[in-house]
């Protein structure tokens, strides 16, 4: 069976930027399949020739050394395009005869990748079955849809109702690049493949759990398409969400998408809904100084640009264990990590100096950047009686493991060509993520809504987070990762 790779949104900025360097590196890997073909398909008119040519000079600038013009000239062979507006039914029509055409007798399999605008997905898909692309009979078809996948539960199910007119469920692959981070991956290794740490994950060890996505940029120039979301929407509705899942799921009966993806889900079914006085308590949300003028923000925009959110688990394993998610632009660093904050002793014999919740143990899963796992101990410090001082354990991926880490897409893109769909987001997983989003949604939209709290770019959000933090007895973790 050979496989076609058709993007739509072809010229668009995540094909150069993401998809192309991803497909490139796997070609270079040799883990793309023999007879793999990617097709582009968008509105610019483009011969094969030139779409080759604009990719190997965006693809040479972001694979860096890795570009070779000889392996690149290879790779290109495989690439071909196709010129048509993608909200016109007959333009699929015309593509289904190019593709024909291209793949010739045998069975193929596709790949049809949503690179496009939002509004397009549902279209997409609409015409895709219209043509008869979706269709399995020569080779499997499958639809991969970028995020945002809707902007609130409604359109996100409306959505889901069109892509399945086209497509069943088992051919659609919503796609969260936070799924295809090494590090989110390991965290299901680490969890499920060790003896020593599942036994303690749990209500009865842990007091809470931490998930920060930080960002140190800006919107930058996607202003405009960021005031209409905001971090809720741009960030914690999937990625959060999706750390949230694979920290707090139950282990699989089997690695297999759908055994995996029911045990994410049901930590989804299981947080506790809210009442708007519950957002009230259990929320802080902030926005930069700054932000106002960034070009394509509404005057007097009320976006939050950062937010933190505790949620409760209703479950036997995380009764009563707050999470605790965070994401935010123009913070302090860039880094993305998990922390287990484990509870303090029951009795200390040792240095009984007032201590706090941060004495107690922690492990910290560092997602990016300065990938790594470090466990936080109390250790004697040597010639000083019995004063104790916070050690780690520290396992860096950069020190163990020789090469670059991998690009997300690299392996979410493989994932997608050879069936797998364990790292890809359901219907109903994405419709969880949205109910638990909506509410806080619609509560900050009105008009008695708790603050939005200006903070200072480079800080770790407003004040009013940490203090809220501190009300409950609890600090953040705020480091920023060393990169060594
Ligand atoms: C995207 C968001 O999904 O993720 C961006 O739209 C954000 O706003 C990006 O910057 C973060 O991804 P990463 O992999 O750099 O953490």
């Amino acid at each position: 069976m050979t496989h076609t790779f058709v993007i739509f949104g072809a010229s668009g900025d995540l094909t150069s930027r993401k998809l192309i360097p991803a497909l490139y590196n796997l070609h270079v890997k040799k883990r793309l399949p023999a007879g793999t073909r990617i097709v582009g398909f968008s509105r610019t008119e483009f011969s094969h020739e030139a779409w080759r040519e604009s990719l190997a000079e965006s693809t040479a600038a972001f694979v860096g050394k890795r570009f070779d013009a000889a392996v690149w000239a290879d790779f290109a062979s495989r690439i071909f395009y196709h010129a048509g507006d993608i909200g016109d039914a007959a333009a699929f029509t015309a593509l289904a005869e190019f593709l024909n055409q291209l793949e010739g007798e045998g069975r193929t399999s596709r790949v049809y990748y949503l690179s496009t605008a939002p509004r397009f997905y549902g279209p997409a898909c609409e015409h895709l079955g219209t043509a008869g692309l979706a269709e399995e009979s020569n080779g499997p078809r499958r639809v991969v849809i970028e995020k945002p996948f809707g902007t609130d539960l409604a359109t996100a199910r409306a959505l889901n109702k069109t892509v399945h007119l086209s497509f069943a469920e088992h051919q659609v692959y919503r796609i969260d690049h936070y799924l295809g981070k090494e590090t989110v991956q390991n965290l299901m290794v680490l969890r499920f493949a060790n003896a020593i740490f599942e036994p303690i994950w749990n209500r009865n060890f842990i007091d809470h759990v931490q998930i920060t996505v930080a960002e140190e940029v800006d919107v930058g120039s996607r202003a405009g398409y960021y005031d209409t979301a905001g971090v809720m929407r741009d960030m914690i509705q999937n990625h959060l969400m999706q750390l949230l899942m694979v920290t707090a799921m139950e282990p699989p009966a089997r690695y297999a998408a759908d055994p995996v993806r029911d045990e994410k889900v049901k930590v989804l079914l299981s947080v506790r809904s809210k009442t708007p006085e519950d957002i009230a308590h259990d929320t802080v949300r902030g926005q930069y100084e700054g932000y106002l003028q960034a070009k394509g923000v509404a005057p007097g925009s009320r976006t939050a640009t950062f937010a933190a959110i505790k949620l409760g688990i209703d479950n036997w394993r995380w009764q009563g264990v707050p999470f605790y998610l965070r994401s935010g632009k123009a913070m302090s660093c860039r880094t993305t990590q998990i922390v287990i904050q484990f509870r303090e002793p029951p009795h200390m014999l040792f240095d009984k100096g007032p201590r706090t919740m941060a004495g107690a143990n922690r492990l910290v899963i560092q997602v990016q950047p300065a990938e790594g796992i470090q466990l936080h101990f109390q250790t004697k410090v040597p010639d000083a009686g019995m004063k104790m001082r916070q050690t780690d354990l520290d396992f860096n991926y950069g020190k163990e493991f020789k090469g670059q880490m991998p690009e997300a897409y690299e392996r979410l893109l493989l994932d997608a060509i050879e069936g797998d769909a364990s790292l890809f987001a359901r219907a109903d997983e994405v419709e969880a993520a949205w109910n638990i989003c909506d509410p806080i949604l619609s509560t900050w939209d009105q008009a008695d809504a708790p603050p939005l709290h200006p903070y200072e770019p480079g800080y770790w959000g407003p004040t009013a987070s940490s203090d809220w933090m501190a009300a409950q007895n609890r600090n953040w973790f705020d480091a920023c990762p060393v990169l060594r």
